[in-house]
């Protein structure tokens, strides 16, 4: 599907959860609005801020079913909104949203050679607190070639051989509820290139063409160690 084509998509579910009174950290007109869609745990009660555990991701997917995300709780460490650039060019990362601006999301696809979270195994995962391949804590490090990508900045890379950071999610945050809700992307293209890498895995997984179906107002985030049989810890 082409950039005008998943306008169309995002547009025809217009009936969709309505985010008039949630709050952006900040503008973030770099991204493609898609429907939004509340982040509900396991068993579809919306998950609260307060509730999200800062020692490892959470995967939801956004905004169709074969998108993996990261929703990270960044503890102590700030993000703040930076200035990226990706193969379609610069952009805005708006930083986090919720208390203390600590969540943050991204596309949890590898950039380097698109490994990404599977049933099986996800040799892609959040380092809380740090590992050898990480550097420091609170990185996102890939296993597959050492890759290692800052969350507090925009998932930037921070070492191997990835050259382009990971693709942001924009999230919402509502104070009364305490919810989050995913709201917009940025870099369809490679997801594109994702679906046509794995099609055949994914349609294995979610039934022909299941993984483009547009994921609705509600997705349920799983901790990575319940969604991934096997989280190598390099
Ligand atoms: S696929 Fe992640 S480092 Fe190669």
């Amino acid at each position: 599907m082409d950039r005008r084509g998943f306008v169309k998509l995002c547009s025809g579910s217009a009936a969709g959860l309505a985010l008039a009174d949630w709050t952006h950290r900040a503008a973030a007109a770099d991204f493609e609005a898609a429907p939004p869609a509340r982040l509900v745990g396991g068993d579809g009660v919306p998950l609260k801020a307060a509730d999200i555990p800062a020692g490892e991701a959470l995967v939801f997917a956004y905004p169709m079913a074969g998108v993996p995300c990261f929703l990270i709780n960044l503890g102590d460490r700030a993000a703040h909104p930076a200035s990226m650039r990706n193969e379609d060019g610069d952009y805005a990362w708006p930083g986090g949203v919720g208390p203390g601006g600590r969540f943050v999301a991204f596309v949890a696809i590898c950039t380097h050679q698109m490994s990404y979270p599977q049933p099986a195994v996800s040799y892609l995962r959040y380092a809380a607190s740090g590992s050898e391949l990480a550097g420091a804590p609170g990185r996102i490090v890939c296993c597959a070639h050492a890759s290692a990508f800052d969350p507090a900045e925009g998932a930037r890379v921070t070492g191997g051989p990835a050259t382009l950071p990971l693709l942001p999610v924009r999230l919402a945050y509502d104070a009364a509820s305490d919810g989050l809700a995913a709201d917009g992307i940025l870099g369809m293209a490679f997801v594109q290139r994702f679906f046509k890498t794995y099609k055949a895995d994914l349609n294995a997984r979610f039934g022909p063409g299941g993984y483009r179906e547009a994921v609705g107002d509600t997705t349920a985030c799983v901790p990575l160690s319940r969604y991934s049989g096997v989280v190598p810890t390099c």
